[in-house]
């Protein structure tokens, strides 16, 4: 239901038709939360269409979900403008709503942005300060979860806080699983890029650990392949060295924890989807 209202809402914008769905999650939050908020999970979604567009662009991504991204097949210019067309429209759509929602929303986009600057911040060089990732992340992709989840509360006249804290935790628990399958999944299973987070200079969670557990020969190693395009060998060489020191499942154990105080955020209101989703995105594959 809310993918027909995103899609009437750019039906005028011709390269709109190029950008391939994907899972929709906040989307299906929000009306999990609230069934008749149809219309904000539109926005939503079209907010997190927007990001990715931007997304792509500052990450140097050819491909998304799968395709080929906006950016590579009409032009960074495009991809950008593209982006802006639907940050405006979702805004101007959120005026229309009461107050608390549309600045719950609005400021959720400010962080977004503001984590995805930090972001490249932090990838100038290697970051091996897990407070500062925990923080660029809450605000680059939590954040928008935790809005979301909230403003559909409220909605419904639900008590935010336990929804926000709900979403916040999912959409940390969400990044780090991205950012984990980045470096252990194939680009097919994927639809994106794999291990190409190192290459443009991001340190995510599993590096972190890994330059703190490695002896120093290792890290030696690791750094020469920093921001290098890497070979069958480095990436093999990579994945061993995280297996070595359990960062894989450290990293995991970590998302799994999130979910866990995700779930006993909402647990009183026994909505078994919103566990189910919690769940998933530990498991997910892509
Ligand atoms: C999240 O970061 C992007 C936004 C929140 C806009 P990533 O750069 O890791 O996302 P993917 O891997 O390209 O989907
Ligand atoms: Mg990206
Ligand atoms: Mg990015
Ligand atoms: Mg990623």
């Amino acid at each position: 239901m809310f993918y027909k209202i995103l899609d009437e809402m750019f039906s005028d914008i011709k390269e709109y038709k190029d950008i391939k769905k994907g899972k929709g999650i906040r989307g299906k939050l929000i009306t999990i939360i609230n069934p008749s908020a149809q219309k904000l999970a539109a926005i939503v979604e079209a907010i997190h269409l927007a990001s990715l567009l931007h997304d792509d662009v500052i990450d140097n991504a050819n491909i998304r979900r799968g395709a080929i991204s906006i950016n590579a097949k009409y032009g960074e210019h495009i991809a950008v403008m593209l982006g802006d067309i639907i940050y405006s429209k979702a805004f101007f759509e959120l005026t229309k709503f009461p107050s608390e929602i549309a600045s719950l929303i609005s400021n959720a986009v400010y962080l977004l942005s503001k984590g995805e600057l930090e972001d490249v911040k932090l990838s100038k060089s290697i970051n091996l300060d897990k407070q500062k990732y925990m923080k660029m992340i809450y605000k680059k992709t939590a954040s928008l979860i935790e809005a979301a989840c909230g403003a559909s509360a409220i909605s419904r006249d639900f008590p935010a806080e336990n929804f926000k804290t709900y979403g916040k935790n999912i959409g940390l628990a969400f990044q780090i699983v991205d950012d984990l399958l980045d470096i252990i999944q194939d680009e097919k299973t994927l639809g994106k890029p794999s291990m190409h987070d190192f290459y443009e200079g991001k340190v995510t969670l599993p590096y972190i650990y890994l330059f703190q557990r490695t002896k120093e020969n290792e890290k030696n190693e690791l750094k020469k392949l920093y921001k290098k395009k890497l070979g069958k060998n480095d990436k093999e060489f990579i994945l061993k060295l995280m297996q070595k020191y359990n960062v894989i499942e450290d990293t995991f154990n970590e998302a799994k924890e999130l979910i866990k105080q995700a779930k006993e955020a909402i647990k009183d209101f026994e909505i078994k989807e919103l566990e189910e989703i919690a769940d998933k995105i530990v498991k997910r594959t892509f």
